[in-house]
């Protein structure tokens, strides 16, 4: 029966040390020139110590003029690589991977800080229940635009392993431009990237394969990848079953599993009554996954309680355990879980009361505290929600003054 503190070694022989990862959380924690600043390396530093076999960056961006958020890690070439490796060596002299997302934020990106937003068609981004769009319409990227991203995926890739991260992670998740490549909805291309599933999936497999290219055959490469975008007429769990089957094949090393997108989202509250009260939101899916796959699994969302962690791994239905929010609220968590010195890790955020803010306090709030930590602070409970709303309003006004 597998158990949490088990070993786990991924098709190319690369060994995690255990089956419990901290996922992609963004840190918004660049300095100007989006490079790692010195407080996001002490957050890992901090994370390296966990306990946890494996630890997942947040999103970095593949072009600064494509940003997630206004303090996003940029690779695009070598000129911040002394700084990636003073972020990379974070987690020396532990038995800790390190890997990095590596994202394109595509149509989902904040109008107030990219002039001009990029997309595989040009449908702009719709909150759930609004009929407006709430982003400018983007522009359908060209034959040229789509070879240059695929081709800075891999130099992004190249130049993080040789700055000394383990890994690389795509983000194929959460509605972000891999994931409108292979959302129906959001890709109307009638090219060879868009149409039937083989088309709309051949993105994120050139995307694969470039960076497979670039770092070698024994460098980790894994995906996060949706069970389903839950949206009318987007990805569907079927589709998604078949992108595993394709990427299982091609030979990637890890296939995280989440959902939703950031009109609907499912990964930061599961999608079904009955799903959420087995807490893992995406438990049904990946049980079904491994029947189709050999690739090793890693399950997000949810994950609160050691004894279903435990339970997850001994059914064998999932390898690594993801957890999010949980790290940044219980820094020890990964040598808290093993060691059975706490049983659950629930914490509920603060929020400001207003609907259309607190959606946005999910991440915000969260963010917050990985800044605490990179500051040496200890998490708080009661952060003040409109304290971090007001800083984060500042820091994207902060941000187009410094830019102009
Ligand atoms: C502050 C914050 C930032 C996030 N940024 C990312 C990201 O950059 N990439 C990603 O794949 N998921 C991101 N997520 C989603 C988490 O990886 C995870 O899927 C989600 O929080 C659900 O897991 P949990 O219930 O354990 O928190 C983020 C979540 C939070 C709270």
């Amino acid at each position: 029966m597998t158990k949490l503190n088990d070993s786990i070694t991924l098709p190319n022989g690369a060994v995690i040390s255990n089956r419990i990862a901290k996922s992609a959380m963004s840190e918004n924690l660049s300095t100007k020139n989006h490079e790692p600043s010195q407080t996001l390396i002490n957050a890992y530093a901090k994370w390296a110590k966990s306990g946890a076999g494996l630890l997942v960056t947040g999103n970095v961006m593949i072009d600064q003029k494509a940003l997630g958020e206004p303090w996003n890690v940029v690779v695009e070439d070598r000129q911040h690589l002394e700084k990636l490796k003073a972020w990379a060596a974070s987690v020396k002299d532990t038995n800790t991977h390190l890997w990095v997302q590596i994202n394109h934020p595509g149509r989902q990106a904040m109008d107030q800080i990219n002039s001009v937003l990029k997309a595989p068609s040009a449908i702009p981004l719709k909150s759930k229940g609004r009929k407006k769009a709430t982003t400018k319409i983007p522009e359908a990227l060209t034959e040229e635009e789509i070879q240059d991203i695929i081709k800075r995926f891999g130099i992004t890739a190249a130049v993080l392993k040789e700055a000394g991260f383990t890994g690389v992670q795509i983000h194929g998740a959460h509605g972000y431009l891999v994931s409108q490549f292979l959302s129906p909805y959001a890709n109307v291309r009638e090219d060879q990237w868009g149409g039937n599933l083989e088309n709309r999936a051949r993105f994120v497999v050139e995307v694969y394969r470039e960076m497979r290219k670039q770092v070698g055959p024994d460098f980790p490469i894994g995906i996060k990848l949706n069970s389903a975008d839950f949206q009318k007429g987007g990805f569907s769990e079927e589709e998604s079953m078949q992108v595993i089957q394709i990427l299982s094949k091609e030979g990637i090393d890890l296939i995280e599993i989440s959902g939703g997108t950031y009109e609907a989202p499912a990964m930061m509250k599961g999608n079904r009554k009955s799903t959420r009260e087995r807490e893992a939101y995406f438990i049904e899916y990946i049980e079904k996954a491994r029947k189709i796959t050999d690739t090793p699994l890693m399950l997000t969302g949810g994950f609160r309680t050691v004894s279903v962690m435990q339970d997850a791994v001994a059914s064998n239905e999932l390898d690594i355990i993801g957890l999010g929010r949980p790290f940044t609220l219980f820094p020890n968590i990964g040598n808290e879980i093993i060691n059975e010195s706490r049983s659950d890790f629930k914490a509920k955020m603060n929020t400001t009361g207003v609907k259309g803010i607190d959606g946005l306090m999910n991440i915000i709030w969260y963010e917050a505290q990985i800044k605490r930590l990179g500051l040496g602070k200890n998490p708080s409970l009661k952060l003040s929600a409109w304290s971090v709303f007001f800083t984060y309003f500042f820091g994207i006004m902060k941000f187009k003054f410094t830019k102009k």
